[in-house]
């Protein structure tokens, strides 16, 4: 998007002179306060609004240049409450695109029906109406009419906002599963900044007035707001969301203080000298902390044990899951699991602490969690000054 505005007849200024340069095949989250243009940016790319000003290409190409039906067909569309077709099946929702574009039927139900597996629908589903479906069922039933001619770019506007916490989570989890698959180039509207840290790529926050505050990726908008509203948007936690950006992997565990409940009495000695001991059973699973005193050896289990609250996977999780372990646990040491759930060590909230003072102090996460589609680059990114 090449310095575009859009002044409705009224006069309203929706969106004033932005400019981005979107990523392909990552997702780009536009954000920011009620009517502050995010709709109407949307729209222009599909060209249900034209622009007064401005150009917006699309691999090079003006998008003014190009049939408004060939343009619909490669955009997909997903707005929030879904907007599904009530007297139509879900089956036939999902097929309508292919439907209208001349693949048959056979052919489109039996996309339709792929879709469904691929946005976790269960195929019983099919023929019922939209009615009969819960708010986060319809809002699959939405991506995957949205992915069903499996167009290039997909338009999200707000499409999780109407359903609860919990299901909002699984549908984002289930976006991001979906894109790590099929590598789209979405552009995701949100008002809500802690969805846009988790989906985007790219965030554009906008204010009021269409104007562009920052385009940045997630962690950079973390660390170096650009100005006082960008900071008053990302709210208080700003510090804390940060850490989701540094990996654990690098924390420097002890095994000192781990005991199996078996222990004899020389192991028992050999750990006595840490404040608490953390006990596991044989396949050394995690049972809870210790008191050095409180331990007979071989009976370990039957002590009065304390809760080793959550742990972590160091190399899977971030240093922020490693800090609230680390704060959730009665002993102030957080304790690192394997993928099974074994025990590979523990650490203390003052070195948790001491990690993430070297990696603030370091600039940029180097690395994401691993699994998280933001790993990657996104290409020839060109960041635009507001
Ligand atoms: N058809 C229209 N005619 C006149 N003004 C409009 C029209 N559509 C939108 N606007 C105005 O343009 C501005 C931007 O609207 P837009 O819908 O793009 O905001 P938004 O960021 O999507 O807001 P929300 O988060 O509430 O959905 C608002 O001031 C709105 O009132
Ligand atoms: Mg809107």
């Amino acid at each position: 998007m090449d310095s575009v505005t859009k002044r409705y007849p009224d006069g309203t200024v929706a969106v004033d002179r932005l400019s981005l340069e979107i990523p392909d095949r990552a997702i780009t989250v536009l954000v920011g306060p009620s009517g502050c243009g995010k709709t109407t940016t949307l729209r222009m790319i599909n060209r249900m609004v034209e622009p007064t000003e401005g150009t917006i290409l699309l691999d090079g190409e003006d998008l003014q240049q190009q049939p408004v039906t060939t343009l619909r067909r490669s955009m997909g569309y997903v707005i929030q409450n879904a907007g599904l077709f009530q007297h139509r099946t879900i089956l036939d929702n999902i097929a309508t695109v292919p439907r209208m574009i001349g693949w048959g039927k056979q052919k489109s139900r039996e996309r339709a029906a792929e879709l469904m597996e691929r946005v976790g629908l269960d195929a019983s589903l099919a023929k019922r109406y939209p009615y009969q479906l819960s708010g986060g069922q319809q809002q699959r039933v939405g991506v995957a009419r949205a992915l069903a001619a499996d167009p290039p770019v997909l338009l999200m506007d707000e499409p999780f906002s109407a359903v609860d916490p919990v299901v909002r989570k699984g549908l984002q989890d289930e976006l991001l599963r979906i894109q790590d698959e099929l590598g789209k180039t979405i552009v995701f509207v949100t008002h809500d900044i802690d969805e846009a840290i988790k989906l985007g790529t790219m965030v554009a926050v906008m204010r009021t007035g269409g104007r562009l505050a920052q385009f940045a990726p997630p962690a950079e908008l973390l660390s170096d707001p650009a100005d006082d509203f960008v900071e008053d948007f990302l709210g208080a936690d700003r510090g804390i969301r940060r850490l989701s950006f540094f990996p654990s992997a690098g924390l420097e565990l002890t095994t000192g203080p781990v005991v199996r409940a078996d222990a004899t009495a020389e192991q028992l000695a050999a750990a006595g000298g840490a404040p608490h001991l953390l006990v596991t059973d044989a396949d050394d699973r995690p049972l809870g902390w210790a008191e050095p005193g409180d331990l007979t050896a071989g009976d370990l289990a039957a002590g009065r044990l304390l809760s080793f609250g959550r742990p972590f996977v160091p190399g899977t999780d971030s240093l922020r899951a490693a800090l609230d372990c680390a704060v959730l646990s009665p002993t102030g040491w957080a304790v690192a699991v394997d993928a099974d759930g074994r025990v590979t060590g523990v650490v203390s909230q003052q070195t948790v602490g001491a990690a993430i003072r070297s990696a603030h102090g370091a600039g940029d996460p180097g690395a994401v969690t691993p699994g998280d589609a933001r790993a990657e680059e996104p290409g020839d990114v060109t960041k635009v000054a507001p």
